[in-house]
């Protein structure tokens, strides 16, 4: 496959938002391990756990900081990584990965954002969520089901906020440093392929400079 320096400064750009991708999950799943010393993910509890981490607990508000920033930047570093990924888009193997896995990485992380919603038992996030539960019922075949699985079967109460809590903290988390390991990977596998070709090519054009210059002498 012919390799040109645009290819290679796309993915050299992949490569980087893909250092940054898995450095920000490892800051937010860190973060978040440290407020869950404190958080009590049940109804009104939530809101007052948050309040103490970040007003009594000693550097508590900057982990919650840290992890709101980590959080959203990872959202905002998987899109800006897709486009970039799309315009250097090759149909091999090692990019196939880094694409795939990185389309589940940023499902993964508006998964984590959403599931965030009713963490922090606001108001704002308490109507939010209830809204969004009508869409939810609203699908077809499986609404209520789903809908009965993050509510717990009732109204929105600690039961919810424990199953969301669940999901954001043991299941999307583990899967979002899952997904952005794969991910570099992908994209290490596709920089040595696309180096090798390079200097194959490159090799190649200096043979036939030397090729040229020998028949003119002759
Ligand atoms: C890769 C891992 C993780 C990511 C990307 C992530 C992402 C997020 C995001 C985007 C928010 C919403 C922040 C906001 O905008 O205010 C949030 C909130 C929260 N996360 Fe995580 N999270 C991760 C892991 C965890 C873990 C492992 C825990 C606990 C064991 C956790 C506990 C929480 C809590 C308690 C909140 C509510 C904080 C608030 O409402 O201010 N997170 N997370």
């Amino acid at each position: 496959m012919q390799t040109t320096l645009l290819d290679f400064r796309l993915r050299r750009i992949s490569t980087v938002l893909s250092v940054a991708i898995l450095t920000l999950s490892l800051i937010a799943a860190i973060s978040g391990v440290l407020l869950s010393f404190y958080y009590q993910p049940t109804a009104g509890g939530a809101y007052n756990s948050l309040k103490t981490i970040s007003e009594t607990v000693n550097n508590g508000w900057l982990f919650l900081k840290a992890h709101s920033f980590a959080g959203n930047a990872l959202i905002v570093c998987g899109l800006v990584q897709i486009v970039v990924m799309f315009l250097g888009r090759q149909f091999r193997k090692s990019w196939l990965t880094a694409w795939i896995s990185g389309i589940f990485l940023v499902l993964t992380a508006i998964g984590l954002d959403w599931t965030a919603m009713i963490l922090g038992w606001t108001q704002e996030g308490y109507w939010r969520f209830n809204i969004e539960l009508g869409t939810i019922q609203a699908i077809p075949f499986i609404g209520n089901q789903l809908r009965d699985i993050l509510t717990g079967g009732n109204g929105v109460s600690s039961i919810t906020v424990e199953h969301l809590f669940a999901i954001h903290s043991y299941i999307l988390s583990v899967a979002s440093i899952v997904v952005a390991l794969v991910h570099l990977g992908g994209l290490l596998w596709q920089e040595r392929q696309m180096s090798k070709e390079m200097l194959v090519s490159e090799m190649s054009e200096i043979a036939e400079q030397g090729d040229s210059s020998a028949n003119q002498m002759v």
